[in-house]
């Protein structure tokens, strides 16, 4: 009887590897598939919504992870030494969606009872991210919050790419500030690179290394550390400005 159950795992393997490939392809943004994972929380979720082609335009009251929550997990939380797969401290890894459902202690539904939400304002050792590093942003934890009370969902969406006037303000700013800022603020700022400011932008602007690592150029640092890389909409909006000399409007 050993021998037919080895027989039998790959013909089931096989046809499973390829429903989620699939599944997975039309995504926009890709989900990284940790072993031993099972697929199990990506699955479900999106397997309705079906085929490739489909736009799905982003709704400005709809909390999206990929898009809205998980760059501030990967700048604020799932940096090396803290909540990353291989330091996983306290067991809590945030570095994916399938991760974060399964160790950040997420009760859909009720922030309130999410520990992932009550550390934010926690004082002593139970806060996070700990001293010295700030608080999160209102924003951020009011995403956190709503992404939690809109059920947790691994939903995505996508906007038509319109880089027809692209400004500092309007377009650069908010998209540093959403993969960068966490980790290249403060004391412990990586790199000793910082962009909380223009100055520290547009310093890198002009030196290469700001295209250079989000592109994923040879000889770069690929940025952000450890996250998926930006989506071709975010690039080419940073390259048009870089183009434009990073004007500060
Ligand atoms: C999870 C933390 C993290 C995030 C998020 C992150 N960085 Fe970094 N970054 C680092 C660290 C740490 C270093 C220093 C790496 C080293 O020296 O090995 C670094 C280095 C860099 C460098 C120097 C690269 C080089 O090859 O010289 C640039 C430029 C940079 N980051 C830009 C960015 C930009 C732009 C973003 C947002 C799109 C970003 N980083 C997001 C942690 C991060």
């Amino acid at each position: 009887m050993p021998k037919s159950a080895i027989a039998i795992s790959p013909k089931v393997l096989v046809p499973l590897i390829l429903i989620l490939l699939t599944t997975m392809s039309c995504r926009h943004h890709p989900v990284v598939i940790i072993p031993g994972d099972g697929g199990g929380n990506n699955g479900g979720g999106s397997s309705g919504s079906g085929g490739g082609g489909v736009e799905h335009p982003c709704d400005p009251d709809t909390v999206y992870f990929a898009k809205d929550v998980l760059p501030i997990l990967i700048s604020n939380c799932a940096m090396t030494g803290c909540h990353s797969t291989a330091s996983h401290r306290e067991g809590v890894i945030l570095d994916s969606y399938a991760n974060t459902i399964r160790t950040g202690d997420v009760e859909p539904g009720k922030p309130n009872n999410s520990e992932i939400y009550e550390v934010l304002f926690a004082s002593g050792e139970k806060r996070m991210p700990p001293l010295p590093a700030a608080r999160l942003s209102q924003d951020q934890s009011d995403i956190i919050k709503r992404w939690i009370e809109q059920g947790a969902q691994d939903l995505s969406c996508d906007d038509a790419c319109d880089t027809s006037a692209v400004t500092y303000s309007g377009d650069v700013r908010p998209l540093v500030d959403n993969y960068c800022t966490g980790c290249h603020s403060g004391s412990s700022a990586g790199g000793g690179i910082q962009l909380a400011d223009y100055a520290g932008l547009k310093a890198i602007a002009d030196n290469g290394s700001l295209f250079g690592s989000i592109n994923h150029d040879a000889g770069y640092k690929a940025m952000p550390q450890g996250g998926d890389k930006l989506d071709a909409c975010s690039i080419a909006t940073i390259k048009i400005w870089i183009a434009a000399g990073s004007p500060q409007n």
